[in-house]
């Protein structure tokens, strides 16, 4: 039978259907049939369904239950309710609440209530959606309140944004604006004492690449809990600074500490990985792990031993990658509503015109810098800010190092804002990105230390 068929039967003489619903039939036809049956016409005679819903083969219970919810009569209620109950498979019974949600029907609401109880998040979840629809009734309104001491975090996430979020969902006339005076910015100073004075929610999008631990000669820390302790405080105030829902995009890959002696081994540390429990902790909802792919010959080969003595355990594969870790300041907010917050000008300024990278890896070639070690790619910087940032936003990178994000941010037309602690890169930013008075010359480049930003900071309080 095709597809056809199956429409014009049902539209037609439902004994018909009967021929092919009978439970005695081969799983596959029942299978399809039901599957193929599509909207169902008014009035339809659901009793066809109802020996399915004992049928030994879940699927076929399943989309017997899906036909039933189809038909929004509340004759069935019972019959649901009891799948629900009695199904060994959570799937069904899932779809018998979802059935039940969908009759939209008063009388459905205390049985929704009672599957608020059950084990099964997902069934927790769909009643859940049933019972909005009713939103004016008192009774649901305390039982769901109730779910916001519930185990599950998605659920507790529904019934908070639902009954206990006072945040306002509409325009926010400051969400696309920034402080005058960190436009175009770069400060020379540590910058956890920089940022103690910025004001909360200033900023649009964070990109960085902080320092490798004891990688590289330019950080050394006591040790690595003390560096990833910095991190912490550092990323706690990047989150205070940024603006509801925007972005943070975290640049980071594993590092190796050479070994002191043949007596000892290399350590190698995973950063990525232990810095992100934190910004989850700290109000960091992920969103993304972006992979930056780098050819094979602008990486130290580590497997050279390994490929003349071929024995297992000793294999290192020689490191091309790092990470973007992709994180949104946490907020019960959909992304549509920032992209609300700006002007239709600037939403169509700011669109991703031509090719778009479509998997998480991104094939882009290292720079090297004539005075810092370890520099973005411009490619890297451009791709990220086209990505989660609009034009005009202010976006800010912790550690500056040469420049090179702000360097991309200014030629996009963003408003950058950095921070360096070192004065031998400070004079490269200088002379990297110089007094770029072609974007905006309302806002000129400005290098302050920081003492001079301090002095900003108070005059604009
Ligand atoms: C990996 S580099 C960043 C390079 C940069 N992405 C670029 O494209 O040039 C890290 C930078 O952080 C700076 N830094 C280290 N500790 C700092 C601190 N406490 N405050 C500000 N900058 C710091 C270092 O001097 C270094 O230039």
């Amino acid at each position: 039978m095709t597809k056809a068929e199956i429409s014009e039967i049902k539209n037609g003489n439902n004994g018909e259907l009967g021929k092919y619903l009978n439970p005695t039939n081969d799983t596959k036809t029942l299978f399809f049939t039901l599957d193929k049956l599509g909207r169902l016409p008014e009035n339809f005679d659901g009793k066809y369904f109802i020996p399915l819903c004992n049928h030994p083969i879940e699927k076929i219970r399943l989309l017997a239950v899906k036909n039933i919810g189809k038909l929004c009569d509340e004759k069935y209620l019972n019959q649901l309710e009891n799948i629900s109950i009695s199904d060994e498979s959570t799937m069904v019974r899932r779809e018998a609440i979802s059935s039940i949600g969908r009759m939209r029907n008063k009388k459905a609401i205390p049985i929704l209530i009672k599957s608020l109880k059950d084990p099964d998040p997902k069934i927790v979840l769909q009643a859940i959606r049933g019972l909005l629809v009713f939103n004016e009734d008192e009774m649901v309104i305390s039982e769901l309140k109730k779910l916001i001491d519930h185990p599950n975090e998605v659920i507790k996430n529904v019934i908070e944004k639902e009954y206990f979020d006072e945040s306002k969902s509409e325009y926010n006339g400051d969400h696309c604006k920034s402080p005058n005076y960190l436009k175009n910015v770069v400060v020379n100073g540590d910058v956890l004492e920089i940022l103690k004075i910025v004001p909360n929610e200033s900023i649009h999008l964070t990109f960085t690449s902080p320092p490798y631990y004891n990688a590289r000669d330019y950080s050394i820390y006591q040790s690595y809990d003390e560096y990833l302790e910095f991190l912490r405080d550092v990323f706690k105030e990047v989150h205070r600074i940024t603006k509801e829902g925007r972005f943070f995009i975290l640049n980071t890959s594993p590092i190796i500490i050479p070994r002191v002696s043949r007596q000892h081994s290399s350590k190698r540390y995973p950063i990525p990985f232990d810095i992100h429990p934190f910004l989850i902790e700290m109000g960091w909802e992920f969103i993304d792990d972006i992979v930056w792919v780098k050819p094979e010959f602008s990486a130290k080969d580590r497997n050279s031993s390994f490929r003349q003595h071929r024995k297992p355990l000793a294999y290192k594969p020689t490191a091309v990658t790092e990470y973007l870790m992709v994180y949104r300041k946490k907020t019960h907010k959909l992304i549509d509503w920032n992209i609300r917050q700006y002007d239709y000008k600037t939403v169509q300024e700011s669109k991703v015109l031509g090719e778009v990278d479509q998997i998480n890896t991104w094939n882009i070639d290292p720079t090297f810098d004539k005075t810092h070690t370890a520099v973005f790619p411009m490619e890297l910087c451009l791709r990220v800010l086209k990505y989660y940032s609009f034009k005009n936003d202010l976006v800010f990178d912790p550690f500056g190092g040469s420049g090179t994000f702000s360097k991309a941010a200014q030629s996009l037309n963003r408003y950058f804002f950095t921070t360096e602690i070192s004065n031998k890169y400070f004079e490269r930013i200088k002379e990297n990105i110089g007094q770029n008075v072609l974007f905006n010359t309302e806002f000129p480049n400005k290098y302050f230390s920081f003492q001079e930003f301090y002095k900003i900071i108070e005059a604009n309080k």
